[in-house]
């Protein structure tokens, strides 16, 4: 059984308590495998193959986890820190057992998109250069967003140590002395979007990330909520990465 796991430490794990505590509930015989009492704390239990359950609840155990966050300003893309808040201490208990990680980053400042995984294989494929999996973002620039700065970064432009970008989709939703934009990128240079229009001579002061790939930033989600991808979305996902 290549998932089996220790009973106690399983349930510990779900935040059931600690061991010692797990250990004397199951003498009350208050939990099940595969619907048989079982009161031996150090039985091994593949949580993918075995029903667990906990005072009649069912464990819900999944192998990997997708979650899609609408991160606020202010917290950082990591699992810890030890001044800052990070978008892994915003996630709910129930998720506290599956050491999961964001998959990509967002400046301390930027909103939107960030996901969370257990499934380095996703991460990976998610981030990894040659996928070309696409980035879409909201953004707000201090400045007037014209057609010329469309051409230039649909042609590439030279970023501050000489890097020249890949082509990028810039659509013009609003031009003024404040001007609103949507951009796609197909790569994810540090501070890209910031960096992309510092070399067109325009500051983003506001940055959103509402597309991975085929996935769309789920709207009615709270700045700081979280939520499973469906089925459905998580296929959108990998498609683009296959
Ligand atoms: N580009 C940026 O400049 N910042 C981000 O957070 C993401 C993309």
């Amino acid at each position: 059984m290549k998932n089996s796991q220790r009973l106690d430490k399983l349930l510990s794990n779900f935040g059931y308590g600690t061991r010692s505590e797990i250990r004397n509930l199951m003498k009350d015989g208050t939990v099940k495998v595969d619907g048989n009492i079982v009161k031996d704390a150090s039985m091994h239990v593949d949580p993918l193959s075995s029903t667990i359950e906990l005072r009649g609840r069912i464990l819900n155990y999944r192998e990997f986890i997708y979650l899609m966050m609408n991160k606020p300003a202010g917290v950082i893309s990591a699992t810890t820190d030890k001044k800052l808040k990070t978008a892994v201490d915003l996630l709910p208990e129930e998720f506290s057992c599956f050491d999961l990680f964001p998959a990509g980053r967002l400046d301390i400042d930027t909103e939107g998109m960030l996901l969370l995984t257990n499934d380095g294989q996703l991460a990976h494929n998610l981030l990894s250069p040659k996928k070309h999996v696409s980035k879409r973002y909201h953004a707000i620039i201090d400045g007037m967003v014209t057609e010329a700065d469309a051409k230039a970064f649909r042609e590439g432009v030279m970023l501050d140590d000489g890097y020249v970008t890949m082509p990028a989709n810039l659509e013009i939703i609003k031009s003024g002395q404040h001007s609103e934009i949507e951009l796609e990128l197909h790569e994810g240079k540090f501070h890209q979007v910031k960096r992309m229009f510092e070399a067109v001579g325009k500051k983003v002061i506001y940055l959103k990330r509402i597309r991975m790939g085929g996935l769309k930033l789920d709207e009615s989600l709270e700045p700081g909520a979280c939520r499973e991808l469906t089925p459905e979305e998580l296929e959108l996902l990998k498609q683009r990465n296959t």
